[in-house]
């Protein structure tokens, strides 16, 4: 099974899109809004490709394609800051600003991974009032509980100041970082944000899994961890060099891909755009002051898929000595190692019993695999 978008965000999305009613056997009585958001649809990815920001322009189509996307990604990083980071995130009071928040995709789905804490006071901050407005109209449906504040402020905060004393226990930046900064992103930029976060807080930004906007996130890793008075979490389990930086000329660069079953209203929209919208791909840094309270020693990030090759399975993972192959004979395989069958890309694993060949770990019959955290599920 994958994952799905909640029913109340789907539901509330259909409703501010004015087709609250919209499944496959009604598409046809909404075919001409259909049409609209479709239309919509095709100039903003145009306008995306020439870097050309419109989500203001074409709201409708980014509520219908890009939040729900961008919501699920939020929620996923999200829940493995909870599982990481459980002192950030069992606290009573949990305080987050999005910056850049558009529609509000980044706060939302940080609030369905992180329910646990009693309450929450949520900020706002984007330079567009209209998608403020749009932010308000998704947060009062979906917002309903007592114990959620939100504040939401029209404001330029591409110097990093904000205009706040407060610190929070989030920052999250979703897809907003490329329009605040079309080249490279500044560490003073993050430095600045970090005034206001918590001692034990920390940061989180999210960007397309685009090779030049992902690699630009790899230089701000590389960036934080030589500056050295920040520390990045995830998705790295190690702070030497990122292995994918050594085989660019192959055509690398880390980034996520997961899969999930979209809602039928998206499904419905598709028809005829015809794009791959099963997947979800981005990349992503959560940065902090200190290290999180659980080492991460002996885990490895997967960084690929399973690959099936003649006699045996393999896949690659991100260690602290370079990108290290996995790999598993189909003769080898064994009730104690069976865990290797069901490891997926973004996958957080530690290998027992493992042996050491030149070049590659082989998983050997008595070899353990444990799946520390997984973001498929
Ligand atoms: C691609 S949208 C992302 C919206 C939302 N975070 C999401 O994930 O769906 C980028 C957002 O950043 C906002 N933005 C761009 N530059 C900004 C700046 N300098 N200060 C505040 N917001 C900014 C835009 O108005 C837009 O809403």
């Amino acid at each position: 099974m994958h994952m799905t978008l909640p029913q109340d965000v789907e539901k509330a999305i259909l409703k501010i899109l004015a087709i609250h009613d919209l499944q496959w056997r009604t598409a046809k009585i909404h075919q001409k809004r259909l049409g609209q958001i479709r239309r919509q649809l095709r100039t903003l990815s145009d306008n995306f490709a020439e870097s050309i920001s419109s989500e203001e322009k074409y709201a409708d189509a980014y509520l219908a394609y890009n939040v729900p996307r961008n919501f699920m990604e939020a929620m996923i990083i999200g829940r493995e800051v909870a599982a990481f980071a459980p002192h950030v995130c069992n606290k009573e009071n949990i305080n987050i600003l999005d910056i850049g928040c558009g529609e509000g995709a980044g706060m939302l789905g940080l609030y369905y991974s992180l329910r646990n804490s009693q309450d929450f006071a949520f900020t706002g901050i984007d330079t567009s009032a209209l998608l403020l407005k749009e932010c308000r109209k998704l947060t009062n449906l979906l917002f309903r509980e007592s114990n959620i504040r939100i504040t939401l402020r029209k404001q330029n905060v591409s110097d990093g100041l904000l205009p706040t004393k407060q610190k929070f226990d989030i920052i999250i930046l979703a897809h907003s970082l490329a329009e605040m900064y079309p080249k490279s992103i500044p560490i003073r930029f993050i430095h600045r944000l970090f005034r206001n976060v918590t001692e034990s807080g920390l940061t989180i930004i999210i960007e397309p899994a685009l090779k030049q906007l992902s690699r630009r996130l790899t230089d701000l890793r590389n960036n934080v961890i030589a500056d050295r008075k920040l520390s990045v979490q995830l998705p790295c389990l190690h702070n030497r060099e990122c292995p994918l930086c050594n085989i660019r000329k192959q055509k690398e660069w880390c980034h996520q891909s997961i899969r999930w079953q979209p809602p039928d209203f998206m499904e419905i929209m598709n028809q005829g755009l015809n794009r791959e919208i099963r997947t979800l791909k981005f990349s992503y840094l959560v940065i902090s002051r200190k290290d999180f309270s659980v080492p991460h020693e002996n885990q490895h990030l997967v960084i690929s898929n399973l690959l099936k090759e003649k006699g045996k399975q393999k896949c690659f993972l991100c260690t602290p000595t370079g990108r290290m192959e996995l790999v598993r004979l189909n003769k080898n395989r064994t009730e104690c190692n069976k865990t290797f069958g069901r490891i997926r890309k973004g996958d957080m694993i530690s290998v027992r019993h493992l042996v050491e060949k030149r070049g590659y770990w082989h998983v050997a019959h008595d070899t353990e695999i444990r799946i520390h955290h997984s973001k498929h599920s």
